[in-house]
């Protein structure tokens, strides 16, 4: 216990619950998205001003894909929307946007907007947004293993040349600091498939609060938490 100040550079969220919120207000599922997705530019900004420089979001996970056919398609052209507007607001806020995640299983037209947004906030510097859509830890993990097997047959590296910083090199993240804080909404606590290698030292906050009706106040409430909590790594 005590006054630690951690450092905050990387705040993981997966924004769950807003299914449950639509539920519990009598309303269609994709309606819930859709104020979701108004939460995601709050807390986006929120997180800039207090000087977090990473925020990652799980929008989408490869698993979401098995979600009715409805709910998708409403998710996709939520997505649309979202890229076409909201995220060119925060790129004009001086905030890089980068996806991670299977970007292949994406429409053409949706991933023509993404590589669009990632060309022009190339060079943006006040914070970075990382957006994991149709994205799997696993998945991502698999395929870092096999990028490395060709690299290791074709002579690039040797296979005892190995080591943590090679392998992290192989992930979408590539570049980014792990996260420090990871933040779920809606009162499930597990990990659902999300950064497994990047969290392995994550500080974990559970809140059941739904996605749609998280704010700003509530995420500063979580930082301040953070600070107090001793991170040890493993040391006595
Ligand atoms: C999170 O909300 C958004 C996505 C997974 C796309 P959910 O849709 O999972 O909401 P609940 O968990 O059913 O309430
Ligand atoms: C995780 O939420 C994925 C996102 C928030 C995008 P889910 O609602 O899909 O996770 P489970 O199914 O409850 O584990
Ligand atoms: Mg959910």
């Amino acid at each position: 216990m005590g006054t630690t100040n951690n450092q905050l550079r990387h705040i993981a969220i997966i924004m769950d619950g807003n299914g449950r919120w639509a539920q519990k207000h009598g309303l269609p599922r994709n309606v819930g998205h859709q104020k979701g997705a108004e939460t995601v530019l709050e807390i986006a900004r929120a997180a800039k001003e207090m000087g977090v420089k990473y925020l990652t979001l799980y929008a989408f996970s490869t698993e979401n894909w098995k979600r009715s056919p409805e709910e998708v398609e409403g998710l996709m052209n939520l997505l649309r929307n979202y890229l076409s507007r909201n995220f060119k607001q925060l790129a004009q806020e001086d905030v890089r946007i980068l996806f991670i995640g299977e970007r292949q299983m994406l429409a053409s037209d949706i991933q023509k907007q993404m590589q669009h947004l990632e060309q022009t906030t190339e060079n943006n510097k006040s914070a970075t947004l990382l957006v994991a859509l149709s994205y799997g830890a696993r998945q991502e993990i698999v395929q870092a293993a096999r990028l490395l097997a060709e690299k290791v047959k074709s002579g690039d590296i040797l296979s005892k040349d190995i080591d943590e910083k090679t392998f992290s090199d192989m992930l979408y993240t590539k570049g980014v600091p792990d996260p420090d804080l990871l933040i779920r909404t809606s009162g499930e606590q597990r990990l659902s498939n999300y950064l497994l290698w990047q969290m392995a030292y994550t500080e974990f906050f559970f809140t059941p609060t739904y996605w749609p009706d998280f704010t700003k106040d509530e995420l500063k409430n979580i930082i301040e938490q953070f600070q107090q909590r001793e991170r040890r790594y493993g040391k006595a």
